[in-house]
C-alpha cells in the first residue's frame, strides 16, 4: 500500500532476536543486552501471522534480521513459514555469517533466497577489535558457504568508521572487484544506540570510498544503495549514505521487532504493539502506521536518532 506521501511499502524487515554472538562496538554494549524474558519475544508462528498481515497490505519482500538472526533457534522453520505466505516473493537475511557455515544449506532448502553479510574488516585483528568476540575465519567460512548454497547474489555490508577501518576500504571492495561477492556496500555510521555518543571524527562520509577508488563510476541504484563499478570489475560497490545523502523519499520498508513492535521508520521514536491482535485488527493497525509513516529522519551531525531502541533490537 501507499503511505501518505505516496511511497509504496513492499518490504518488511523482521527482527527475530535482539541477541547476538558478536558485540560490535557501534551496535552492542560490551556486556551484551539484558536477557529478555522468553514470553516477551514473539513466537515463530506469531511472526508468520504478522508477515501474512503485511502481505495482505502489499508486502512482497521479507528480510529476517536481528541482533543476529542465526542466534534464534528454529529460524530455518520461520524461513519456511514466511516463504509459504501467499504474496511473499522474496525472503532474505542480514547476518554476521559467523554461525552460517553449518546452516547455509538448510536455510536455502527452507526457501531463503539470499543473504547480506555484515563484515567491517578483512584484517583478523581489526575484525576482532570491532566485533569484540567475532572470528574473521568464521565469517569468511559463512560467506563461502552462502555462495555454495546459492544464497545469492551475496552482498557485504561494511559500516565506515573514521580512524577504525578506512584501511579496509580497498581490501573489502576487492571482494566485489574479483567477484567473490556481487556487491560490497559501505554504510555511513548512524548516530543511534552505542554510536550516538561516538566522536564526530568517527562519522566519515561514504564519499571517502570514491576518493580511495577513483575509477569507480555510478551505474545505478539498488534500494537504499547507490551503485558504482569500474572497468574489469565483476561486482559493484554500493554506498548507503543515510547521513550525507538522505534517501527517505524512496523508502519502501517497515520494521517489526522481536517483541512485536511495529516501527514505520528506523529513526522514529514511535512504535506500536502488534501482539495479541486478531488478523483483521492487525491489518488495520499496520495499515494505519504505514499511512502515517514519517516523511524522513532528522539525524545529522548534531542530532542523534530519535529511536528509543538500539540497532541490535531493530536490525538495521
Ligand atoms: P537489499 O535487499 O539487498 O537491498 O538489502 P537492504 O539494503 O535493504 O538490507 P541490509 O540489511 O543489507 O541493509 C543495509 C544497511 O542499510 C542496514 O543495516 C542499515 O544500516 C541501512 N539501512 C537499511 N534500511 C535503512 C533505512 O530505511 N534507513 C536508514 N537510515 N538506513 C537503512
Ligand atoms: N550505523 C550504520 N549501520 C549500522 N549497523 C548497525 N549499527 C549501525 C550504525 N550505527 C548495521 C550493521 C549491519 C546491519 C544489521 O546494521 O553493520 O550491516
Ligand atoms: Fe551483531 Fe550485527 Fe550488531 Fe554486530 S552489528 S553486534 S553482528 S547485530
Amino acid at each position: 500500500m501507499l503511505d501518505e506521501t505516496g511511497r509504496s511499502i513492499t518490504y518488511l524487515r523482521l527482527s527475530v532476536t535482539d541477541r547476538c554472538n558478536c558485540r560490535c562496538r557501534y551496535c552492542m554494549p560490551a556486556a551484551g543486552v539484558e536477557k529478555v524474558c522468553h514470553s516477551d519475544v514473539m513466537g515463530l508462528e506469531e511472526m508468520a501471522v504478522v508477515v501474512a498481515a503485511c502481505a495482505r497490505l502489499g508486502v512482497t519482500k521479507v528480510r529476517i534480521t536481528g541482533g543476529e538472526p542465526l542466534a534464534r533457534l528454529g529460524v530455518e522453520r520461520l524461513v519456511a513459514m514466511v516463504r509459504s505466505v501467499p504474496g511473499i516473493e522474496e525472503v532474505a537475511m542480514t547476518t554476521n555469517a559467523t554461525l552460517l557455515a553449518p546452516k547455509a544449506r538448510a536455510l536455502a532448502d527452507a526457501g531463503l533466497d539470499r543473504v547480506n553479510v555484515s563484515l567491517d574488516s578483512l584484517d583478523p585483528d581489526r575484525y576482532r577489535a570491532i566485533t569484540r568476540t567475532g572470528s574473521l575465519d568464521d565469517a569468511l567460512a559463512g560467506l563461502a558457504a552462502a555462495r555454495e548454497a546459492g544464497l545469492g547474489p551475496v552482498k557485504v555490508n561494511a559500516v565506515l568508521m573514521g580512524g577504525v577501518n578506512e584501511a579496509d576500504i580497498r581490501p573489502l571492495a576487492g571482494l566485489a572487484r574479483d567477484g567473490a561477492v556481487a556487491s560490497v556496500r559501505f554504510i555511513e555510521l548512524m548516530p543511534i544506540g552505542e554510536a550516538a555518543s561516538w566522536p564526530r571524527a568517527s562519522f566519515v562520509p561514504a564519499e571517502r570510498v570514491l576518493e580511495e577508488l577513483p575509477d569507480l563510476a555510478p551505474v545505478g541504484a539498488d534500494g537504499v544503495s547507490e551503485t558504482f563499478s569500474a572497468p574489469g570489475w565483476r561486482g559493484t560497490v554500493g554506498l548507503i549514505r543515510p547521513m550525507s545523502h538522505r534517501f527517505c523519499s524512496g523508502c519502501n520498508r517497515i520494521r517489526v521487532t522481536a517483541d512485536g513492535m511495529l516501527k514505520a521508520c528506523l529513526h522514529s521514536g514511535r512504535e506500536v504493539p502488534l501482539r495479541g491482535l486478531a488478523p483483521d485488527a492487525l491489518v488495520r493497525v499496520i495499515a494505519d502506521e504505514i499511512h502515517r509513516k514519517p516523511e524522513r529522519h532528522a539525524m545529522d551531525a548534531d542530532h542523534a536518532s530519535q529511536s528509543a531502541r538500539a540497532m541490535n533490537a531493530i536490525g538495521g
